[in-house]
């Protein structure tokens, strides 16, 4: 079954109120494409983004997942990024499950972003979390005394304290959004976050006082909604855009990201420069300290191609359950204890991994329509929407502009001087900023359109209350408010 990204457009309910709101739009109208779709640029792409191309860090998969992390000589293109740790990819997979999801364009054929349905509404309110909320999708929530009805069912991976999402005696996970049980790693940060939920109903009941079961949900999902947009305002944006685009933005307003009546999704944000992430992906990962042979540590690939074992595989693959499946998040994110990784650099490889997505992921692959590949599908995704090359964002926002001599491999193509926009954010992050964070196209284009989402969001912190701080409690108590950070969020929700 495709779980990520490739739906088919006849399992979605065609009148969920849920799954209809919203269209993508564009954010430069007036700019032209990078180029016309021809068979020759479609054949350039396909190179580019090929395995085994200029895009493959050339990862040696052979040598395990350990050494693969352990050995430095192995990762000439697998580098570490002082500034980021491994959590936040998957902290950004999960932010984009929130924004945004094309299940329906074609890789083979143009379309217009206004004619192409988001499946998520355009805002950074959980609903991939909360679904429709207790009333529109009760399925998600604990309908026994203890639960209510408003706080979320979990259930058991079969190792004490850990937990899973719930799932159909198929398998099938009962979420808010089927990406989040793509891979272990978002599925547990969903698991955190419906714990998160459960955690601040009980703050409510106890601290507050409330004692109206609508209350209290209310009360917990303004609470869940605050602090993670807090997280994801301060943390998030100010680590992978740099804090001085941030403050930019929160002072003197976005000069790009505007809208008409309501919010809407730019395909130059999730087609393009929100899709920088996949290049922090890592090969393999320490999933937690204990669930491997013998209580040692778990280490995996992120996906083999053909998994060992459907119930329990031996990579990372979303979709099941067994004891060892759970997440230690020190290894993610930094609680100061020396567990934590860090990230991959951003720049213009990915993970050799990635380039032969399994079945799970990429349904009835196919080499040129429906590639396998990562990279090819980002690439060719620029000729579904017509996105502009990098060069005239870069013009158009009076940024500076990378030269042909910073994009000399892709000369042979013809676009080291009109850059599909995706390569030009990567390339920009590792000319300019070293891979530590984005580069000032990159990063103007994400702060504008998230800090866009919550200022066009009524019920977001920045609308409802711009001066508003958390008022959950950080792990180090002699910190509060403007501190709270995703560790904290973490140890709140009983999951570290
Ligand atoms: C193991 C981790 C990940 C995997 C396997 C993965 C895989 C995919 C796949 C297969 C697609 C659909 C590609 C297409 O057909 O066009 C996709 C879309 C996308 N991904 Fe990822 N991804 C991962 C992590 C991330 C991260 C870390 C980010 C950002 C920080 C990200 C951002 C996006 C965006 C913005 C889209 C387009 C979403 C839409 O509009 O439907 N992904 N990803």
């Amino acid at each position: 079954m495709a779980r990520h990204g490739v739906y088919p457009h006849d399992i979605v309910p065609a009148k969920s109120k849920y799954f209809d709101s919203g269209r993508f739009g564009r954010m430069f109208g007036k700019l032209p494409a990078f180029a016309a779709d021809t068979p020759e640029i479609r054949a350039a792409l396909l190179d580019i983004g090929k395995a085994g191309g200029i895009m493959d860090a050339k990862d040696k998969l052979s040598e395990g997942p350990v050494k693969l992390i352990t050995d430095p000589t192995l990762g000439v293109k697998n580098t570490d990024n002082p500034n980021l740790t491994a959590g936040f990819t998957f902290l950004g997979q999960f932010l984009d499950h929130d924004m945004t999801f094309d299940p329906t364009s074609s890789l083979e054929r143009q379309a217009d972003p206004e004619h192409i349905s988001n499946f998520r509404t355009p805002s950074l309110g959980l609903d991939n979390v909360y679904g429709s909320g207790p009333g529109g999708s009760p399925h998600l929530y604990d309908q026994s005394a203890a639960g209510r009805g408003i706080k979320f069912l979990l259930e058991e991976t079969g190792t004490p304290g850990k937990s899973d999402v719930p799932r159909n005696s198929q398998r099938v996970a009962l979420i808010g959004d089927p990406r989040n049980d793509e891979n272990l790693i978002v599925n547990q940060l969903q698991v955190a976050f419906l714990r998160f939920h459960n955690a601040a109903c009980e703050y409510a009941k106890t601290k507050i006082k409330l004692t109206a079961p609508d209350q209290i949900f209310a009360e917990a999902q303004r609470l869940v909604r605050w602090h993670y947009q807090w997280i994801l305002v301060h943390e998030f944006l100010k680590k992978t855009c740099g804090e001085a685009v941030v403050d930019d933005i929160l002072e003197n307003g976005r000069k790009f990201y505007k809208w008409n009546n309501e919010p809407f999704i730019p395909v130059e944000f999730s087609v393009a420069a929100y899709r920088f992430g996949h290049s922090q992906i890592r090969p393999s990962y320490r999933a937690n300290f204990t669930g491997g042979p013998g209580g040692t540590p778990f280490f995996a690939m992120i996906f083999t191609p053909t998994p060992s074992d459907p119930v329990d595989p031996d990579d990372l693959s979303g979709g099941c359950r067994a004891p060892r499946r759970f997440i230690d998040w020190p290894t993610f994110f930094d609680f100061k204890d020396g567990n934590v990784k860090p990230n991959k650099k951003i720049d213009t490889t990915l993970s050799t991994a990635l380039f032969k997505l399994p079945g799970s992921v990429v349904a009835n692959p196919n080499a040129t329509s429906n590639p396998q590949s990562l990279a090819q599908r980002n690439l060719l995704r620029h000729l579904t929407f017509s996105l502009p090359s990098g060069q005239r964002v870069a013009k158009a926002m009076s940024l500076p502009v990378l030269s042909k001599g910073d994009l000399s491999d892709l000369k042979a193509h013809g676009l080291d001087d009109r850059t599909p926009l995706w390569f030009y954010v990567l390339r920009e992050a590792q000319t300019v900023e070293n891979g530590e964070r984005l580069g000032p196209v990159g990063a103007r284009i994400i702060a504008e359109v998230f800090l866009g989402l919550l200022q066009g969001d009524q019920s977001s912190y920045l609308s409802q209350d711009p001066e508003w701080q958390p008022s959950l409690p950080c792990i180090d108590s002699s910190l509060t408010g403007d501190d709270f950070r995703i560790v904290d969020l973490l140890r709140f929700a009983g999951v570290a």
